[in-house]
């Protein structure tokens, strides 16, 4: 039994951040499964699969061309689809947005059930995204739901936008914000919600290095 860690939360709780920090300290390999339903999105459009066509996106799902590599550059790891690097292009606030639409649709989320569980290796796996404690990994060894306030997430998201060279409105990344939390909590299949046993850290008031010796405190128990 490969241990794994699931970290879920909404957009901007900074669960990205904390799973590589966990990952690195623990030597363990690193899920990232947003950018799974972001390089969807991104292939969708480039093939011109109508955002709303269930069946066409779950074909594309089940055939997505899609590899991680692990690279020196800042990002730690390249997301490269149909042998492009597309790691810059799935982050804007746009590519999430299209994630998000192409996540809700049931069979979309089965088609890469699998695929995400399959980064489960020894010696551990941190998974973090939005259902990985309660549907993809249900048995995992430790489970963390990452919140923090709406307002606190946008000014985060706004701040490294522009560290990134993006251009940013902070009303607008608030908007976008909470259209996406209302998406991605109101959707019938795999609603973002803590599972019963995660632990649940509100990281409003917390530095992300206060968070992350909070989740060593409770590994090491
Ligand atoms: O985490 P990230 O912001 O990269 O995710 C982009 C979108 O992908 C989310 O807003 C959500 O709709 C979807 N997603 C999901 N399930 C996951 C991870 C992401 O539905 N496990």
């Amino acid at each position: 039994q490969v241990p794994v860690i699931t970290i879920d939360g909404p957009s901007g709780s900074g669960k990205g951040t904390l799973a590589k920090l966990i990952a690195t300290e623990l030597g363990f390999a690193l899920l990232d499964s947003g950018a799974l339903y972001r390089v969807l999105g991104q292939a969708a459009l480039k093939h011109s699969v109508a955002l709303d066509d269930e069946a066409a996106l779950a074909a594309a799902a089940e055939s997505l061309d899609l590899r991680f590599e692990v690279s020196d550059a800042e990002e730690g790891v390249k997301v490269i689809l149909e042998g492009d690097d597309v790691s810059r292009q799935i982050r804007t606030e746009q590519a999430g947005a299209t994630a998000s639409v192409v996540a809700a649709i049931p069979a979309v989320r089965t088609a890469l059930l699998q695929r995400q569980r399959d980064f489960a290796s020894l010696p551990g796996l941190v998974a973090d995204g939005r259902d990985m404690g309660t549907v993809v990994f249900p048995r995992a060894a430790a489970k963390f739901f990452l919140t923090a306030s709406a307002e606190e997430r946008a000014q985060r998201r706004y701040k490294q936008l522009i560290e990134k060279g993006f251009d940013a409105s902070l009303p607008v990344i608030l908007e976008e914000v909470k259209a996406r939390d209302a998406r991605d909590m109101g959707r019938a299949v795999a609603p973002l919600k803590p599972a019963e046993d995660a632990l649940v850290l509100d990281s409003t008031q917390l530095s992300i290095e206060q968070v992350r010796e909070q989740v060593v405190e409770q590994l090491n128990r």
